[in-house]
């Protein structure tokens, strides 16, 4: 249990794991907060890749980063993130990418219905597996309060718990959660 904000906890946790000039992946662009973080510790000599199906989220994104002159080492897909096999340059796919997060549903201000879905998720957390660094992490943040956000959440815990050997992977949730808490997993390579 945890009275920081998940979204911090998030940040924290991969922090340490980034360094200038590393590759990482933003799978939910949004508001571009986590793209930004992201950006920002990679510096000039990394690369983010960023995906979201819906160009408004990716022109707040782009907004943001050039306010913070921090765009030029992103790339921005309009694109659902079960694409990135297409997408990502193919020597990156094996284990070199540094950091991935997700934070998964819906544009926070925007339409709810776009939101991410399970098979969608779980075919980009598969690329996502695959193409971690040893010593890098991913972090996925699942809302359990809208129409088939918890769903989506235990679809995904029973599905990574099949990975227990390969992979070190923890659960946090906020201290004095309601009914519908939201979620982060942790995920690094054993
Ligand atoms: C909770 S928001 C992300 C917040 C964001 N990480 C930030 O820092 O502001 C979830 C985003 O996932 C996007 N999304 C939904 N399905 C997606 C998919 N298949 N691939 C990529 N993004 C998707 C939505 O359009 C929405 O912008």
């Amino acid at each position: 249990m945890q009275d920081k904000p998940l979204t911090q906890i998030a940040h924290e946790t991969l922090a340490p794991l980034i360094s200038p000039g590393d590759t990482v992946i933003d799978a939910t662009v949004g508001n571009g907060h986590d793209t930004l973080f992201l950006a920002q510790k990679v510096g000039l000599q990394g690369k983010v890749y960023g995906f979201d199906i819906q160009q408004e989220a990716l022109d707040i994104c782009y907004q943001r980063l050039s306010d913070n002159n921090a765009d030029k080492q992103v790339s921005l897909f309009h694109a659902g993130h079960e694409t990135m096999p297409m997408l990502i340059p193919v020597d990156y796919h094996i284990e070199k990418i540094q950091a991935i997060m997700f934070n998964l549903g819906y544009l926070p201000g925007g339409d709810k219905h776009r939101r991410t879905q399970l098979s969608t998720t779980l075919s980009a957390l598969h690329f996502a597996l695959q193409s971690l660094s040893i010593d890098g992490a991913i972090t996925l943040l699942a809302y359990t309060g809208h129409s088939g956000g918890k769903e989506e959440c235990n679809a995904i815990k029973d599905w990574l718990s099949t990975f227990n050997d390969a992979y070190d992977i923890s659960h946090i949730k906020p201290q004095g959660a309601t009914n519908s808490p939201p979620e982060l997993i942790i995920i690094k390579k054993t």
